[in-house]
């Protein structure tokens, strides 16, 4: 396997720390290329979000920009009305675009490929709308959607949003448990699922884990629509009394029509559930309008979307950045959206770089982990392809390390492509953190300078700004169209989880109310942010974030576990990997059967992501005098450091004996 190490050429033509200028040709072309862009927000503010507001079509006109009267629940373009499937849809049509290509489908099976015109969308949510009427979904019910990368799931998405009916996707890869504990918390009583899918080569199912699943949920679910995606590679399953083939249900409402429902500006569009420092998972609101003029802006202004582009984000829709950058926002400005089942290894490592080639995708935006992945196999993948159409390139998810993005830059972009290296959160619903590809430098490692309009900066633990290259923790002050609202249910774990920290709490003035994402950062002389990660107990593997209480729990649940501290440690393609380090109960050997029973504890309670990359057993944890784990000390053991002070442990002796135990290649 040919390693990036020997490449010198690369590495002496791009020595770290260069600064990278927007390539001329992109500028020329670009949606957004005015400097002044930056002082116009700034001198505007609040009524410059009007021009994110402006990329839609709204039923009615909102009166109020922001309502900032009761801090931190914000609320934006008050007064106004719309509806997202009209937006994503309709409106395209209307324009006589209708023939135009909105969704390219790209199967796992290489010879499996669908094409969704606007007007073959419109008339596929359409007839979904209508079958979701008929089983009883009414406006505001939540409708969950445990899908993999079929078309099926962006048609539901578009045709809950049609009647109003906000919808919680399960990234399919989820475990069972994991799917019932969303559906509790949002009391959905709708289901959206499939039969299985292909993971290289294989059918996997997925019913039986659905219905798993479903056996943990404490309500009623009334109705269980299932994709047929298998076809005869299926597993046979019978449906059960309240489950309907997707299929069989649509060919009754063949050619109907549903109005799209006029949604208040602040009406719940989604509930997106994502992990925190507690066990119990997040479910984040985000709303019609502001979320959706947040995506469709951004759309334009970082990934300089326009609707004659084939634009491609590889993510999955199982997590915000599909939500954002392969459904709302590119459907929104009316793209054409590439939607791929597979992975990149799948059946070659080129898979990628085929299907740039095949459907000439202008802009590609992708993860960190992959990149460095690509890195790893080596450039004679994407030197078999054309890869000329490319315009853009972007990154998320987690930090980028300059030799990646440098590699991204030259063998990808063919240094002819600006590289967008965006921050951002579920819970901001679109990017915040990135330069402007036309208008700022490029600095490899650094996202960049805060979005227009948004007020980000780096402070101390007292809310002082830092200094140029101190470290830090990212703040936010100013609210913005697409943040969430609340957590679903729970108004009070909405303010402690990201307002108690930097906020007068007491106050009534927006001006007190700080947004903490509980990242740390740095920033430079020239306003650029570099974000370091999460300072909370949360971890970052291949740009999904895991509690690691969560992992905890689902560890000591394992019979023989008497005690277990999760961590991350630092891992060449993931970013992170999860550490467990264990103590075993009397009577119990930490052996391998333990080992895997373990891991798949973890893959029972969340799924295979959460899968420890090293389980380390010991007799002891080392914890402070109060009784505390230092997970730090145990962050340090897995990444192989030196460890500093270990005197204020009450057990500084485990250290040691943990040490030797972890496997440090
Ligand atoms: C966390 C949010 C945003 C969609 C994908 C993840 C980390 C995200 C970057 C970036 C450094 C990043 C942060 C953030 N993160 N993008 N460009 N550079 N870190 O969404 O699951 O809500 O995770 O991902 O730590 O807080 P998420």
């Amino acid at each position: 396997m040919p390693d990036q190490d020997a490449d010198p050429e690369l590495e002496a033509r791009l020595p770290e720390g260069e600064v990278f200028e927007p390539p001329e040709s992109f500028v020329e072309q670009a949606n957004v290329s005015d400097p002044d862009i930056y002082d116009e927000f700034e001198q505007n503010w609040p009524e410059c979000w009007e021009r994110a507001a402006d990329h839609l079509s709204w039923d009615e006109e909102y009166d109020t920009v922001l309502d900032d009267s009761n801090p931190p629940f914000y609320e934006w373009f008050t007064g106004g009305e719309l509806n997202a499937s009209y937006n994503c849809i309709d409106r395209h049509v209307e324009d006589g675009r209708g023939d135009e290509e909105a969704l390219e489908w790209v199967g796992e099976p290489t010879d499996e490929t669908r094409t969704y015109t606007y007007s073959e969308l419109q008339r596929e949510v359409e007839e979904f709308a209508a079958a979701l009427r008929d089983r009883g979904v009414e406006e505001d019910d939540i409708v969950t959607l445990y899908m993999p990368m079929i078309p099926e799931l962006p048609i539901a998405m578009l045709a809950c949003a049609r009647i109003g009916a906000p919808h919680s996707v399960v990234f399919a890869g989820f475990s069972a448990d994991a799917l019932a504990t969303r559906m509790n918390s949002a009391d959905s009583e709708y289901l959206v699922t499939c039969d299985g899918y292909y993971r290289r080569g294989d059918p996997l199912d997925h019913l039986e884990k659905t219905n798993e699943g479903l056996e943990g949920v404490e309500h009623e679910v009334s109705d269980v629509v299932v994709v047929d995606r298998l076809g005869d590679d299926g597993f046979g399953h019978d449906l059960a009394a309240n489950q309907t083939d997707y299929d069989d249900l649509v060919a009754e409402f063949e050619g109907a029509e549903v109005e799209p429902v006029p949604r208040d500006a602040e009406d719940m569009l989604f509930l997106m559930y994502t992990s925190g420092t507690t066990g119990q998972p997040k479910g984040v609101k985000h709303t019609t309008g502001g979320y959706l003029s947040y995506a469709a802006w951004t759309s334009h202004a970082v990934l300089d979307v326009k609707p004659e582009d084939t634009y491609w984000c590889s993510a999955d829709i199982g997590w915000i950045t599909g939500h954002s950058y392969i459904v709302y926002g590119p459907l929104a400005l009316g793209t054409t959206s590439v939607m791929y089942e597979g992975t990149p290894d799948y059946p070659d490592k080129d898979r990628l770089w085929e299907i740039v080639e095949e459907y000439d995708v202008n802009q590609l935006y992708t993860a960190p982990t992959a990149i460095r992945a690509f890195m790893k196999w080596g450039k004679e993948y994407p030197d078999q392809h054309d890869l000329s159409s490319l315009r853009l390139l972007g990154t998320v998810g987690e930090p980028i390390n300059p030799r990646a993005w440098k590699w991204y830059y030259t063998h990808i972009g063919d240094e002819d492509c600006p590289v967008v290296d965006t921050w951002w959160q579920t819970e901001t619903g679109g990017m915040m953190v990135t330069t402007l590809p036309a208008v700022n430098d490029m600095k490899p490692g650094s996202a960049g300078p805060p979005l227009p309009g948004i007020d980000a900066n780096i402070v101390d633990t007292t809310g002082e700004q830092v200094g140029a290259g101190e470290a830090g923790y990212l703040t936010v002050n100013n609210p913005w169209p697409g943040m969430l609202r609340t957590l679903y249910d729970n108004d009070e774990r909405f303010i402690d989880e990201y307002w108690t920290e930097y906020s007068d709490t007491d106050s009534s003035d927006a001006d007190d109310w700080v947004y903490f994402p509980e990242d740390g950062a740095t920033v430079d002389e020239d306003g650029y942010i570099t974000v370091l990660g999460r300072v909370d107990d949360v971890i970052n593997v291949s740009g999904h974030r895991l509690g690691t209480m969560e992992i905890e729990s689902a560890i000591v649940g394992v019979e023989g576990v008497a005690e277990a501290a999760v961590v991350g440690g630092d891992h060449e393609l993931k970013g992170e990997a999860v550490y467990a380090y264990v103590i075993t109960e009397d009577g119990y050997d930490g052996d391998e059967d333990l080992r895997e029973r373990i891991i798949a504890g973890v893959e029972d309670a969340i799924g295979p992501i959460a899968r420890p990359e090293e389980v380390v057993f010991t007799t002891e944890l080392p914890k402070t005098r109060s009784g505390k784990i230092m997970r730090r000390l145990l962050e340090d053991i897995a990444n192989g450091e030196t460890l500093g002070n270990t005197s204020t442990l009450r057990n500084p002796e485990v250290v040691e004996d943990i040490q030797s135990k972890v496997s440090n290649d």
